[in-house]
């Protein structure tokens, strides 16, 4: 794994929109993974900025990693909802080319199946970007998910739903499934980024990135994968026991892309 260690969120979006702007500037018709929560709203800022400022996003298509159950499409809480607004609409992606899993279909169990297809039809995933839950989930893959897993229904645990009581109007409003992309769906992209920030997800880091890979902190699966980056700020980086050794693996790429420069 790649662990970037920056000051603070504002440098930590920045990272991450850079590596997501290089990739289209490379690929016009890159296949992102996009993530809802706090975690990659400053990435999205920077992202947009970088539109403005002319990045060309035409061919652009995005793949949000999970959806509750039960919400419709326009209530304000549902990932529709929250993707169009921080994602879709800031970027000026194409909304036909921008999907979300259906958690209002009738069988459920057909939309994980119709969106690992959809995926699949798209190419695969270029570049996943992630956040991470205080318990180690990514996308919502809740502890003791299957390392192999695929989209599909999960139950969310009374913590993720505590966490996430903060943006309903009443706690018992928080839905109690999901559905998300896998374990196995997220390894299946090109590039994986997570990035958190704050002391709330230390230990979640440390875990993910030092601990062993197990289905109790799912994060950890990143370690299998061979284009991960981690970026954290200092306050997320708290518990980790090789920071000094991140920092100076990072010193040296950016002494290296120094030199490319002035090649
Ligand atoms: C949510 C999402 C995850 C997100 C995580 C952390 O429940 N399903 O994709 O990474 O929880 O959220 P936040 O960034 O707000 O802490």
């Amino acid at each position: 794994m790649e662990v970037v260690i920056l000051a603070d969120e504002r440098e930590v979006g920045a990272f991450a929109a850079g590596r997501i702007a290089s990739m289209i500037d490379k690929h016009p018709a890159t296949v992102l993974g996009v993530a809802t929560g706090s975690s990659p709203q400053q990435t999205y800022r920077v992202l947009a900025e970088q539109v403005d400022a002319g990045l060309d996003v035409s061919r652009v298509s995005a793949f949000a990693l999970d959806e509750y159950v039960g919400l419709s499409r326009d209530h304000p809480q549902s990932y529709h909802q929250v993707i169009a607004e921080t994602v879709t609409e800031p970027l000026g992606l194409d909304p036909s080319r921008v999907h979300v899993p259906d958690g209002m279909a009738l069988d459920l169990d057909a939309a994980c199946a119709d969106y690992e297809d959809r995926i699949a039809a798209a190419g695969g995933i270029d570049l996943q970007l992630l956040g991470i839950g205080a318990n180690g989930h990514i996308g919502f893959n809740e502890p003791t998910s299957s390392l192999a897993s695929r989209t599909r229904v999960k139950t969310l645990t009374a913590r993720t739903r505590a966490d996430n009581a903060r943006f309903f109007d009443d706690p018992d409003q928080v839905p109690r499934q999901c559905l998300t992309q896998g374990l196995a769906t997220i390894l299946d992209a090109h590039t994986t980024v997570l990035v958190a920030t704050g002391t709330a997800k230390a230990r979640a880091i440390a875990r993910i990135v030092e601990g062993p890979v197990q289905a109790l902190w799912p994060g950890s699966v990143l370690q299998l994968h061979r284009r991960a980056t981690v970026v954290v700020d200092e306050a997320a980086a708290a518990e980790l026991e090789l920071a000094d050794y991140y920092r100076y693996t990072d010193s040296q790429r950016r002494l290296r892309e120094a030199e490319r420069r002035t090649d």
